[in-house]
């Protein structure tokens, strides 16, 4: 699945909810969000079917389950376990803000499930409070625990970097990830909230948490052996204590390398975070349709893909949907 920029996608991302039990502010209203009436999302069979084809016929390698919380799904176990089957599947992560974790760990683990991200942007309660509108800290901890015990070899802990907020962050979730060894991971605020508040000023970049980061703790240097094709840039400290990744979406936009395209819970195809247009897919994936027919639309959505975002330009427009719809 190649666009016309010669970038081969082999990633995809698939939103099965967009409810969500937290509030963030940098993505979600305070309140009177509409959701998507239950009908409206794909069933786990059609999300299968769907995945199995690109798999099997376009060469996808990789898919991550997101939300809104993909957790709200109570048995989405039931997904990673029929996910896990489909042959040359190489990858399934799941990327969840970790409350119904500690309920869900076991039975994901024995789905399958090796890769868990979990959204943690602060270690104290009021602010936990102050950014997501929950009070909810106590459950994500005891999430990370719980996958900590039961022992899922991929854990990965991602913030979202504000100017203002999370420079009092980083200091404490530096230390976190030392003492636990789990990677901690900065992802610069993008032009995603549901209240368009974003603006450039507000993004705390990559540059200056290093620079607060090495000054605070211990320098930071970067990892020995960097991952292929992943959005991330790792760093280490540099007496060996603990993994710091910087997702430097804003600065240093990594478009050009970008293998990823989005399943939305309703089905539709999205071929970028930021795309102003998308494709359903859930029509077909209701019919017996045709397998041809459907790798055809995915394929037209890919080709249309842009070659980058915009974010940086005066004429950047934001998508009308903001992440907790998209699937982050
Ligand atoms: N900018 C950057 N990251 C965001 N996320 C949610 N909204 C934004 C935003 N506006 C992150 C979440 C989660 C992932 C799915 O996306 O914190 O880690
Ligand atoms: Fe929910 Fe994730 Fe959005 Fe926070 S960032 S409101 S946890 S979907």
């Amino acid at each position: 699945m190649t666009d016309s920029f010669g970038r081969i996608h082999t990633n995809l991302r698939i939103s099965v909810t967009d409810r969500c039990n937290l509030r963030c502010f940098y993505c979600m209203p305070a309140e009177n969000v509409r959701f998507l009436p239950r009908r409206e999302l794909l069933s786990f069979e059609e999300i299968t079917r769907f995945v199995e084809c690109m798999v099997r016929r376009c060469g996808v390698e990789k898919v991550r389950l997101t939300g809104g919380e993909p957790l709200v799904r109570q048995d989405v176990h039931r997904l990673v376990q029929q996910l896990n089957a489909i042959p040359r599947l190489k990858q399934i992560g799941l990327t969840t803000n970790g409350i119904l974790l500690a309920q869900q760990a076991e039975q994901l683990y024995n789905a399958g499930l090796r890769r868990i991200n979990i959204s943690l942007d602060t270690l104290d309660r009021e602010k936990f409070r102050q950014y997501t509108r929950r009070d909810n800290l106590d459950q994500v901890l005891s999430g990370i625990k719980a996958a900590r015990r039961i022992g899922f070899p991929f854990l990965k802990v991602n913030a979202v970097a504000i100017q203002g907020m999370t420079e009092d962050e980083l200091v404490s979730l530096g230390h976190f990830a030392r003492q636990s060894g789990i990677e901690v991971r900065f992802i610069e605020y993008m032009p995603l909230d549901a209240d368009q508040n974003w603006d450039r000023e507000k993004v705390l970049f990559t540059e200056k948490m290093i620079q607060i980061l090495s000054d605070e703790i211990c320098p930071l240097q970067p990892e020995s052996s960097p991952q292929k094709n992943s959005p991330s840039q790792g760093y280490e400290f540099v007496d060996g204590k603990g993994k710091i990744g910087f997702i430097s979406s804003v600065s240093k936009p990594f478009c050009s390398e970008c293998n990823r395209f989005r399943l939305t819970a309703e089905g539709k195809i999205r071929n970028c975070l930021f795309s102003l247009e998308e494709t359903d897919v859930r029509d077909l994936l209701r019919s017996e349709c045709d397998e041809d027919l459907l790798i055809d639309r995915v394929l037209q959505c890919i080709s249309a893909k842009k070659k980058g975002h915009e974010i940086n330009s005066a004429s950047f427009l934001q998508p009308e949907r903001p992440m907790y719809s998209i699937g982050g």
